[in-house]
């Protein structure tokens, strides 16, 4: 039984919790105004808005804050929408007329076949219901998980413009509050706090099964085994609560394992060390995908392209891993022992992940070629941290993905730059040194020759980034 408010209703969902949210949605309820298209997270037609309690946060008269994010129904599971307030495009409608988002949309001609036109709409909500900062940037932002065949982007565009419009004065205000007031979405998103805080809802506590498929936020799992993932016995990881928050301690920031790149955006720990965090995670994945897509689900996926398991190898992260009983510490750099091979048993999952964090002298930078600048899987991505003092690294930590059937630290291209100053022939050396530790291979995304010559153009652009150095002064 999994129990969630979906619109103004409170269901009770007596399936399996690996069914999709989405076919729950249109089979089970028959609202059909979510549209299936790609079922791979890809396009948008299926996007939902589930709004979450944020524990531990209340508004200064003591109310619950409720926060929601947008999500792709085709990969999420239904066991995630346990305790939840799920909103479908049935559930922003006022009965005798057009919602403003709605309207704007059909007044500036943004829909024509209307396929998509849902997910644009939901997408949009969920901007007028964050609190993330109201600006252009961001108003567009929100629907980079959306994609349109026949109506062409700048009518969109000019609607997300005019639902942005909506929203100046809303800075500082409970979204909610702001959004019933102003008649943008329906008066009974006000009392969805309250009925969430009343559901009883049933998280169970970690039970290591096995016989389980652990699942996390679903993005990768159900894209690769959808059929598989359609009779798995699952348990759910998403909500737990030892698998999430991020904290620091001294230098050592942990982050549990079902934290999610929308978590580590939003993290003020992460913004602090990371300023350029949410740039270099904005060629990840989209909005929807962000808010689900998990950093430990990143790990034990274990493809060779994996953006934070690279990451992360540059910052020499470690896993903590559980089965229930019994723990264990991983250094990542020794997680991946072959192609999609991982040291991991089938009972353990990934508690938690640490790392130290970057101290005045380190520089972080992260960079990633694939065949969209943005939404698309890397030919090649790769991460360097430095410490330096002026234009002598004391140390350097370069890894790579694309470029060998794991994704990989490069310990011999990492020393060559260690202890140096940097100069072109310093890194004309490490450039070389990376092409002996890598191995790539030519496929769909690239030849082996073009990976070879990315990775080689990335480490100059990791230095350029990192010390403000002319590319020209690179060249040899
Ligand atoms: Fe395309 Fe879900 S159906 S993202
Ligand atoms: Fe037809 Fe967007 S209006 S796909």
């Amino acid at each position: 039984m999994i129990k969630f408010i979906l619109n103004q209703n409170e269901v009770t969902a007596h399936v399996n919790s690996n069914v999709t949210l989405l076919d729950f949605i249109r089979y089970h309820q028959h609202l059909t105004g979510t549209k299936i298209g790609c079922r791979e997270g890809d396009c948008g037609a299926c996007t939902i808005l589930v709004g979450s309690l944020m524990p531990g946060h209340r508004l200064t008269n003591g109310d619950a804050i409720l926060e929601y994010r947008s999500a792709t129904s085709c990969l999420m599971p239904i066991g995630n929408a346990r305790g939840k307030h799920i909103v479908t495009i049935e559930g922003i409608n006022f009965n005798d007329r057009l919602n403003p988002i709605q309207k704007a949309m059909s007044d500036e001609g943004a829909t024509q076949c209307g396929f998509c036109t849902p997910g644009f709409v939901m997408s949009l909500a969920g901007y007028c219901l964050s609190d993330n900062e109201m600006s252009e940037k961001n108003a567009l932002a929100c629907i980079d998980g959306n994609i349109c065949r026949c109506t062409g982007y700048k009518s969109i565009e000019r609607a997300a413009m005019k639902i942005n419009s909506l929203l100046k004065e809303k800075e500082g205000k409970s979204a909610v509050a702001f959004v019933t007031s102003k008649n943008i979405l329906p008066d009974y998103f006000s009392t969805i706090a309250k009925r969430l805080q009343d559901l009883k809802s049933d998280l169970s506590e970690m039970i290591a099964d096995p016989k389980k498929v652990y699942l996390g936020g679903g993005t990768d799992l159900y894209v690769q085994k959808h059929d598989a993932m359609h009779y798995a016995d699952v348990e759910l990881l998403f909500d737990k609560s030892a698998l999430n928050g991020i904290i620091q301690q001294d230098n050592v920031c942990t982050m549990g394992g079902a934290v999610t790149v929308t978590d580590l955006i939003n993290s003020p720990i992460i913004q602090k060390y990371f300023p350029d965090f949410e740039k270099h995670s904005k060629l990840v994945s989209s909005t929807p995908i962000r808010n689900m897509a998990t950093l430990a689900g990143n790990f034990v996926n274990a493809s060779p392209i994996g953006d934070f398991t690279v990451f992360f190898l540059a910052l020499n992260a470690h896993l903590h891993l559980s089965n229930g009983t019994k723990k264990r510490m991983v250094p990542l750099r020794d997680f991946y022992k072959g192609y999609k091979v991982i040291d991991k048993q089938v009972d353990e999952y990934i508690e938690t992940i640490s790392f130290e964090l970057p101290d005045s002298q380190s520089h972080f930078n992260f960079e990633k070629v694939c065949k969209r600048t943005h939404l698309d899987i890397a030919t090649v991505n790769t991460a360097a941290h430095f410490k330096s003092e002026g234009e002598f690294i004391a140390s350097a930590s370069i890894s790579a993905g694309g470029v060998g059937p794991v994704p990989m630290f490069l310990p011999k291209t990492s020393a060559c730059l260690s202890e140096k100053k940097i100069s072109a022939d310093q890194i004309q050396q490490a450039i070389e040194m990376a092409q002996t530790e890598i191995s790539p291979i030519s496929d769909a995304r690239g030849s082996e020759s073009y990976k070879r010559l990315l990775l080689s153009q990335l480490i100059k652009a990791h230095v350029v980034e990192m010390f403000d150095i002319k590319l020209h002064n690179l060249l040899k």
